[in-house]
């Protein structure tokens, strides 16, 4: 594979960016609305390269665990076109929406189908997939241990305070998935699929955790150490696309523009992004800009992106 730059420099672009970041003056603003995510200092960044070669090159706080929130609904879509396939895609569109995350406007006409998987409305169809008849608490686990299988870490844990805060006042989620419930596109209950999301938002993990998670997505759907093969490529392909399409909710032309990589952010301030053949990357500082995505994790990406020519375009 022919790069603009060695795979040598990379140790020394990601200490650049790593600095350029612990120096940057606007951080933007934690979470204000989950209480235990407006309490984490924005003072932190932290980023982590996995090479399609299996190297791991990190900068900063790439080892601090923080609540992946949003960044887990790839994960949990993955599970989920795992279990009923393609016709996931009769419940849950494929479009960007143009609207914030947690926006419940677009149901109304639109039969309580959600415009794609990572909007809240649609991770809750996805979360009432993987649900099926179960429990909340067996298919918590059982999302865990897909994430702990990925990363190839079995100390991935979800933090339970983080779940409990947003059960406790994520009444947004709670309109959106009566309203759904209303038009016949959720089939368990209500309070049992929530409490799965919730659950899947609360999961901890550190950059480093969620690039080696995400390495599937770089390699064709093949978890590049061992060769175990996690989707097919077509899989890959589609998550992908939908990571670039609507993985930074309305603000997902912007990060298409600024950098180039399909990427799922979460209110906790990481940021998942893929180079397809080459890198799984996450980045994590938690201020976040106006539409809820990490401010410096969109520059840090933006950079990493202008030095590695790493832009799918
Ligand atoms: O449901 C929520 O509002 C949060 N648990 C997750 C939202 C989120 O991460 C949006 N991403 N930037």
């Amino acid at each position: 594979m022919s790069e603009s730059f060695r795979m040598t420099d990379l140790r020394a672009i990601v200490a650049e960016i790593t600095e350029e970041m612990a120096a940057a003056p606007d951080r933007g603003r934690p979470a204000s609305y989950i209480p235990p995510l407006a309490r984490v200092d924005v003072g932190q960044f932290g980023m982590a390269v996995v090479t399609a070669d299996g190297d791991v090159f990190t900068g900063g706080a790439a080892d601090e665990a923080f609540s992946v929130q949003s960044v887990s609904k790839v994960f949990a879509l993955t599970m989920a076109l795992g279990r009923v396939g393609d016709q996931l895609w009769d419940r849950v569109g494929r479009e960007p929406s143009g609207s914030a995350f947690n926006s419940i406007v677009q149901l109304e006409s639109e039969r309580g189908i959600p415009r794609n998987p990572f909007i809240n409305a649609g991770a809750i169809v996805v979360a009432d997939v993987n649900l099926g008849r179960g429990r909340p608490r067996e298919s918590v686990g059982e999302l865990v241990r897909f994430i702990r299988s990925l990363a190839d870490d079995d100390s991935i844990a979800v933090d339970a305070e983080v779940a409990r805060s947003e059960s406790e006042t994520g009444f947004r989620n709670v309109a959106l998935a009566n309203y759904m419930k209303s038009f016949g596109n959720l089939r368990g209950p209500v309070e049992d699929v929530l409490a799965l999301y919730f659950g899947q938002c609360a999961v901890a993990m550190s950059c480093r955790q969620l690039a080696m998670a995400g390495r599937y997505l770089m390699a064709g759907g093949v978890n590049p150490v061992g060769g175990h093969r996690v989707v097919s490529a077509a899989r890959a392909r589609r998550i992908n696309a939908l990571m670039l399409t609507c993985g930074h909710y309305d603000a997902s032309g912007d990060f298409a523009f600024r950098v180039g990589l399909p990427g799922k952010s979460g209110v906790g301030g990481g940021i998942l992004a893929v180079a397809p053949g080459r890198a799984s990357i996450a980045v994590w500082s938690p201020g976040l800009n106006a539409q809820g995505n990490s401010q410096l994790g969109t520059l840090a990406l933006e950079r990493l992106a202008m030095r590695t020519g790493w832009s799918v375009f």
